[in-house]
């Protein structure tokens, strides 16, 4: 997979690719991760990327025209080399629709990705119209660019891209990945401080370590965050022992 990120601060992203999963990636060639900026496709003097919104009002608008040429010349780079595909052209902005670990999968299935990291005060709007394919916001708050935000997106993406991890079936137990939060995890000592690890862990019964995860994995979620029980892939059984768990809000 590549990754083609856009930015006006290309120095924010060497340290995130010289280390953990994205070296990892990147060594075993895996994933290509290429950052441009934004500014290198300007062709005026000043460099200039951002100017007055036209109506007036606070802060400045991302000019259209080196986002365009920026995109362009990536997207006619890789059509050049491995001929016309289809690839997502992502803007990350706080407007956009809420990243979750099942657009990640979406995502992790394209040979490409174009990560295009907008800055608060806004992009010129024919950009949306006509350039980009998706626009994602990774939470209810607002961050000064997209920066933080296409490296959340891209870490979240190329951890599930196959052989990345190093075991396979790592990314199917993960919080969210079932729709439930992870089970509690143990390591040696068996007892630090006076507090032990859960008997049935050192108990060597497989089917009784399953049995306790997936209570501990429901039970998690049930007190964290019950609002995801409801998309969750429960058995019948499950979701019987929850409503006898769970008191009903009508009290009945
Ligand atoms: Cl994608 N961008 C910015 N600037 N702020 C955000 C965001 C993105 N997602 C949440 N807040």
């Amino acid at each position: 997979m590549q990754i083609d990120i856009l930015t006006l601060f290309p120095q924010m992203f060497p340290s995130l690719l010289s280390a953990g999963i994205f070296k990892r990636a990147i060594d075993r060639k895996l994933v290509g991760i290429n950052i441009s900026n934004i500014r290198d496709y300007t062709h005026n003097k000043h460099h200039t990327v951002d100017d007055y919104p036209y109506g007036g009002g606070a802060g400045m608008v991302l000019k259209p025209e080196p986002i365009f040429e920026a995109v362009e010349a990536i997207k006619s780079d890789i059509s050049r080399k491995q001929g016309l595909d289809e690839m997502p052209i992502i803007l990350l902005t706080p407007q956009g629709r809420l990243f979750c670990q099942q657009i990640a999968l979406e995502l992790s299935k394209y040979s490409h990705l174009i990560l295009i990291c907008g800055h608060y005060e806004g992009v010129d709007e024919r950009v949306r119209q006509h350039l980009v394919t998706n626009e994602i916001s990774i939470g209810d708050y607002v961050l000064s660019g997209g920066e933080l935000a296409a490296m959340v997106v891209a870490d979240a993406v190329v951890r599930l891209v196959p052989g990345v991890l190093g075991s396979e079936a790592s990314p199917i137990d993960d919080s969210h990945a079932t729709g439930l939060l992870e089970y509690p995890h143990y390591t040696r000592p068996q007892v630090y401080r006076g507090w032990a690890v859960p008997e049935v862990l050192l108990s060597g019964n497989h089917a009784q370590v399953t049995k306790w995860r997936r209570e501990q994995s429901i039970m998690r979620t049930l007190e964290r965050r019950p609002e995801l029980l409801n998309k969750a892939n429960l058995s019948l059984e499950e979701r019987q022992s929850l409503d006898e768990t769970k008191p009903s809000p009508e009290g009945r």
